[in-house]
């Protein structure tokens, strides 16, 4: 191997026969490989079936979790989740298994009635308009696709998204509102936000009243090294600035205990809370309390939940280096052709492979059975403008599959490189 760039033509003609012959060998193992999406894997689970032994579900403060009740949540899972998110018990509202379901409920409301302090709802601003930090959640912007907002890009960087183009964007235009974030490990480069980032965003000026900053911390607790990373508090941050109002902080326990039968919560200002409440009350009685105070005496707090997060990264952290490893390896002699993220915790790594080639990856690695997330699924409308970016999962699969996924990864990618080389040269 050598840098592919230096290549002449009958060189990479010669590479690029070599490696349709590997991609063949591949093929005819018919294998049936995933990396798509961000599942952990069933031993991660295994790890909390104890949760489920459980016979008193009387609270705390003797309140029987079996009946209807405390909207907002138990009094112990609001004053877990305050742990774990820097809060107060009284900003928290514990919802059902779906962070993801919370965030659609509160588009929902903004796009039906407006908040506290909308001029109107945003089902009749004209060219609404959300910002969206790139690479990103794709389930968040299909939800802002869905209600009708306009998405605009914004570029990432290792310290958050751009926020000179954010504050200048928020300040001029009311039809701008609101921001979806990532913060901590961001899906899916695996990015935290620097203190700075967070600050800027508690104390900018938005032209809209009822801007909203939809903070999804998603990856709160997932570290990947020993490094307990901690960044200040957005919530409690824009009390100094009077804009608490503004925030919706997310998380939930899908990549802790269960996905989709874990909690969820929503943290924000007392005053928010009582405006969600009054909209969420015709919508449901209360919501599973009885798996509320399962995790509560399962997870205890906030230390719990991180020795609990530890042994989850005894199993995760091979699987992250396996995919590094090989791709230092393998992309390593080829010269500049791909680069990728290391991620301190989260679920992705971000691959950049050359502009123009993640879709041919996407489509050789498919056809020789390795699942990826569609090239551009982590850009608002599937659209990388650049066509460069995959989102790599590498928790579900087990370590074997891992390693010969991304070894198979690395052959696409360099068949795709070559064969885009070769035609640039004609
Ligand atoms: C950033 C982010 N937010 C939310 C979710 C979904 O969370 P939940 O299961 O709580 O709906 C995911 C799942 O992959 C995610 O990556």
């Amino acid at each position: 191997m050598a840098d592919y760039r230096k290549m002449n033509r009958s060189e990479l003609e010669a590479e690029k026969a070599a490696l349709e012959r590997s991609y063949a060998a591949y093929k005819a193992k018919g294998l049936k490989l995933n990396m798509a999406r961000g599942k952990p894997g069933p031993h991660q689970m295994d790890l909390a079936m104890e949760l489920l032994k459980m016979e008193d579900y009387t609270a705390a403060d003797g309140t029987d979790a079996r009946n209807y009740g405390n909207l907002e949540g138990l009094y112990e899972a609001r004053a877990l989740f305050a742990e774990v998110m820097g809060t107060r018990p009284e900003e928290i509202f514990v919802g059902g298994n779906s962070s993801l379901q919370l965030m659609y409920n509160l588009m929902a409301i903004g796009y039906m009635f407006g908040f506290q302090d909308s001029p109107k709802p945003w089902s009749q601003v004209e060219h609404r308009k959300f910002l969206c930090p790139v690479p990103g959640y794709d389930r968040h912007f299909r939800i802002t696709e869905e209600l009708g907002f306009e998405m605009i890009n914004v570029p990432m960087s290792e310290t958050g998204p751009d926020m000179d183009m954010i504050e200048r964007l928020a300040a001029e235009d009311d039809t701008i509102k609101g921001i979806w974030c990532v913060p901590q490990y961001s899906n899916p480069d695996g990015y935290v936000y620097s203190d700075e980032t967070i600050r800027r965003f508690a104390a900018m000026k938005t032209a809209a009243p009822d801007f909203k900053i939809f903070w999804d911390e998603a990856y709160i607790v997932h570290h990947l090294t020993s490094e307990i990373i901690e960044t200040p508090v957005l919530l409690e941050e824009s009390k100094a600035f009077g804009n608490e109002d503004r925030v919706f902080m997310f998380t939930s326990t899908s990549k802790i205990t269960f996905p989709g039968a874990g909690i969820s919560a929503l943290a924000c200002s007392e005053n928010s809370l009582k405006y969600v409440c009054s909209r969420f009350s015709p919508m449901i009685i209360s919501y599973d309390k009885m798996n509320q105070l399962r995790h509560v005496r399962f997870l205890k707090d906030k230390a719990g939940v991180l020795r609990h997060m530890a042994k989850h990264r005894r199993r995760l952290v091979p699987c992250f280096d396996a995919v590094k490893c090989t791709f230092a390896h393998e992309f390593g002699p080829c010269g500049d052709i791909a680069h990728w993220t290391n991620p301190k915790g989260g679920y992705f790594i971000s691959l950049y492979v050359m502009p123009g080639c993640a879709k041919r990856v996407a489509q050789l690695c498919s056809e020789c059975g390795l699942q990826l997330t569609g090239a551009g699924a982590s850009f608002p409308y599937g659209k990388d403008p650049e066509d460069s970016h995959l989102r790599i999962a590498p928790t579900y699969p087990s370590l074997p599959e891992v390693e010969e996924a991304s070894y198979l990864l690395t052959i696409c990618v360099r068949l795709a490189v070559v064969e885009k080389l070769l035609a640039e040269q004609q």
